[in-house]
This record gives structure tokens, C-alpha cells and sequence, in this order.
């Protein structure tokens, strides 16, 4: 996995360029980026402190990072409960704490044939590796992504329609009617993958591992548990794996997010 360095790794507080939903449920907050915020890799993430009068919101959040230029940071982010409702309501101009870029990152892996495969806010990291991270790779990526339905692929915003991506909806309305582990499956039949990368809902990804696993081939996964800490502390994100030293529990903020998905205990790995 890409190399973490925690001392890289510092708080921030940057202002809101703009928040702007791109479907019922998602939305892209983009950030003014830190002047000595290092380049993130791939599968990297932020850890967002929920602006709020009290302290409602004592935990922070942590999210993917979609993209990061010269001026900007994107998260993309799904609204699933109150932290993610007030982020939405972040408005140009607020200011927001984080802390990052935090965790493992995608392996760089010029060479290889990567099909990446994708669901939710999990096009984030994957995105970010095969079009927008430094040494981005261009042809050798596949990127496949699923949504529920059409809206949820927020073409309007986020350039998919382009080689090398191919997409699917649960209901049929664009693209491949299914799911994108089905669509891997057809897609790997006609042109081989060396590794497959995932990042999406657990049972997505287990599912991926198992065509990992009949095809023979590494499968790198970005697991996104809930954290407490992201520093490797508080042990609140741990999941299962089969190695040892001591312990077969590893942090998803510090070991983590991105695992050889071959060492982890997928049958026991919470299923949000
Ligand atoms: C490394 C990493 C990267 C992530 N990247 C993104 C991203 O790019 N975009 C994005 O929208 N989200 C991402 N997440 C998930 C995001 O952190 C959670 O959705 C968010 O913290 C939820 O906060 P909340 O207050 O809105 O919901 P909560 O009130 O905390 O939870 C609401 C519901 O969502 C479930 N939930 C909460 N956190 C998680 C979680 N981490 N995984 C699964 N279910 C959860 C809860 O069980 C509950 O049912 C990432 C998580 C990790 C660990
Ligand atoms: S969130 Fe505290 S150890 Fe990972």
C-alpha cells in the first residue's frame, strides 16, 4: 500500500469555496487547499470536524479524497445521518477544521492492468487514483462504478462519460443494468485484470473478493468504518484480519483504509 507518514499529516482550517449537491443524497464540498497541504495519494483522507455551536458533534468525520489541484480539495459525501447534514450546510465562505491527509493509500502500480470497482462514495478514492492523483495512469485503469440509479452517477458533475470507465445502475436507467461486481465479472471475461482495487458498501467489496479470489489475482480494498481518533489510537475502527503479531485486529485509520483485502476476515466486518 501507498505510504503513510503520520507526521506529514497536520491540522488545517480551510475555507468553503462552494458546496453543491449533486443528487438527492450526495454533494461536493470543495475546499480552499492549505498552502502546505502535501499532495494526498489515492485512497488517502481528511478528517472533518462538524461545524457546530455546541459540541454536538465531539467526533470528527472522515472522508475520501475525490481531488486535489493546486487551489482545491473535493470531498464528495453522501448524507447518511447529522454530520454529514451539516457539512451540507457548510455555505462559500465558512471555514471548516480538518486534519490529513491520513492512512495507506492504493498501491502505484504502472505496470499493471487495475480494474477498479466502485460503489457510492466510493467512486472518491478511485476517481482520484486513475484520473486526478500525481502519476495518475491514464490507460492502464479501468475504473467501473455502480449506483442505484442514473442520478446517483452525477454525470452533470463528475466527468465519467470517457475511456476506461464503464457504468452500471441497479435499475437499468444508463449504463450496464446490474450491479458492478456483475459488470467486473463480464468486463474481466474479455480483457484480463492483473489487480482489482475496490472501494464501496462491505458486501460490494466482499463480493469482489471472492472474483479476487476465483480469478487468483490481488484485490486492494478501502474499508470505511466509523472512527473515532483517525491517529491509530482510541482502536475504535478496528477490524479482523488473519495476520498476526500479536493481535489479528488492525486500525482502518492507521493500517488502513486500504488493506489487502486477501488478510481481512470479510465474514466478520460490520455490514453498514
Ligand atoms: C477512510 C474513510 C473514507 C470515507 N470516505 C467517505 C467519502 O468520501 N464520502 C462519504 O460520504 N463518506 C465517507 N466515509 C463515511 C463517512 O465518514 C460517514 O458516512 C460519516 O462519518 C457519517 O457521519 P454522520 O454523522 O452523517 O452519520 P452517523 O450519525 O455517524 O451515522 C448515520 C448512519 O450511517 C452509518 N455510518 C456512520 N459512519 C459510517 C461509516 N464510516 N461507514 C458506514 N456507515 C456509517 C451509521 O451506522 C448510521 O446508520 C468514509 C469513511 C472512512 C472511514
Ligand atoms: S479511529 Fe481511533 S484508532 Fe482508528
Amino acid at each position: 500500500m501507498g505510504e503513510f507518514v503520520p507526521a506529514r499529516a497536520h491540522e488545517y482550517h480551510a475555507r468553503v469555496l462552494s458546496n453543491v449537491r449533486l443528487s438527492r443524497r450526495y454533494f461536493l464540498l470543495r475546499l480552499e487547499r492549505p498552502r502546505d497541504f502535501i499532495d494526498p495519494a489515492a485512497g488517502q483522507f481528511v478528517h472533518v470536524a462538524v461545524p457546530t455551536p455546541d459540541d454536538r458533534f465531539f467526533l470528527r468525520r472522515p472522508f475520501s479524497i475525490h481531488d486535489c489541484t493546486r487551489d482545491a480539495i473535493e470531498l464528495v459525501i453522501v448524507e447518511v445521518g447529522p454530520g454529514s447534514q451539516a457539512l451540507r450546510r457548510a455555505r462559500e465562505g465558512d471555514t471548516l477544521h480538518f486534519y490529513g491527509p491520513l492512512g495507506h493509500a492504493y498501491p502505484v502500480l504502472p505496470e499493471k492492468r487495475i480494474v477498479a470497482i466502485g460503489g457510492g462514495v466510493g467512486l472518491a478514492p478511485l476517481y482520484f487514483y486513475g484520473f486526478r492523483a500525481p502519476g495518475k495512469l491514464g490507460e492502464g485503469y479501468r475504473l467501473l462504478y455502480g449506483a442505484r440509479t442514473r442520478e446517483d452517477l452525477f454525470l452533470e458533475h463528475v466527468a465519467l462519460e470517457r475511456t476506461g470507465v464503464s457504468l452500471a445502475t441497479d435499475d437499468g436507467s444508463y449504463g450496464f443494468k446490474g450491479n458492478v461486481v456483475q459488470l467486473a465479472a463480464a468486463v474481466i471475461e474479455e480483457e484480463p485484470a492483473d489487480v482489482l482495487f475496490s472501494c464501496g458498501p462491505t458486501v460490494m467489496m466482499k463480493a469482489v473478493q471472492k472474483l479476487a479470489d476465483r480469478l487468483a489475482i490481488p484485490h486492494y480494498a478501502s474499508l470505511e468504518n466509523r472512527m473515532g481518533c483517525a491517529l491509530g489510537a482510541c482502536r475504535a475502527c478496528v477490524v479482523p484480519t488473519k495476520l498476526d503479531g500479536g493481535s489479528p485486529y488492525r486500525t482502518v485509520c492507521h493500517d488502513g483504509p486500504v488493506f489487502d483485502a486477501s488478510v481481512l476476515q470479510w465474514d466478520e466486518l460490520p455490514v453498514p
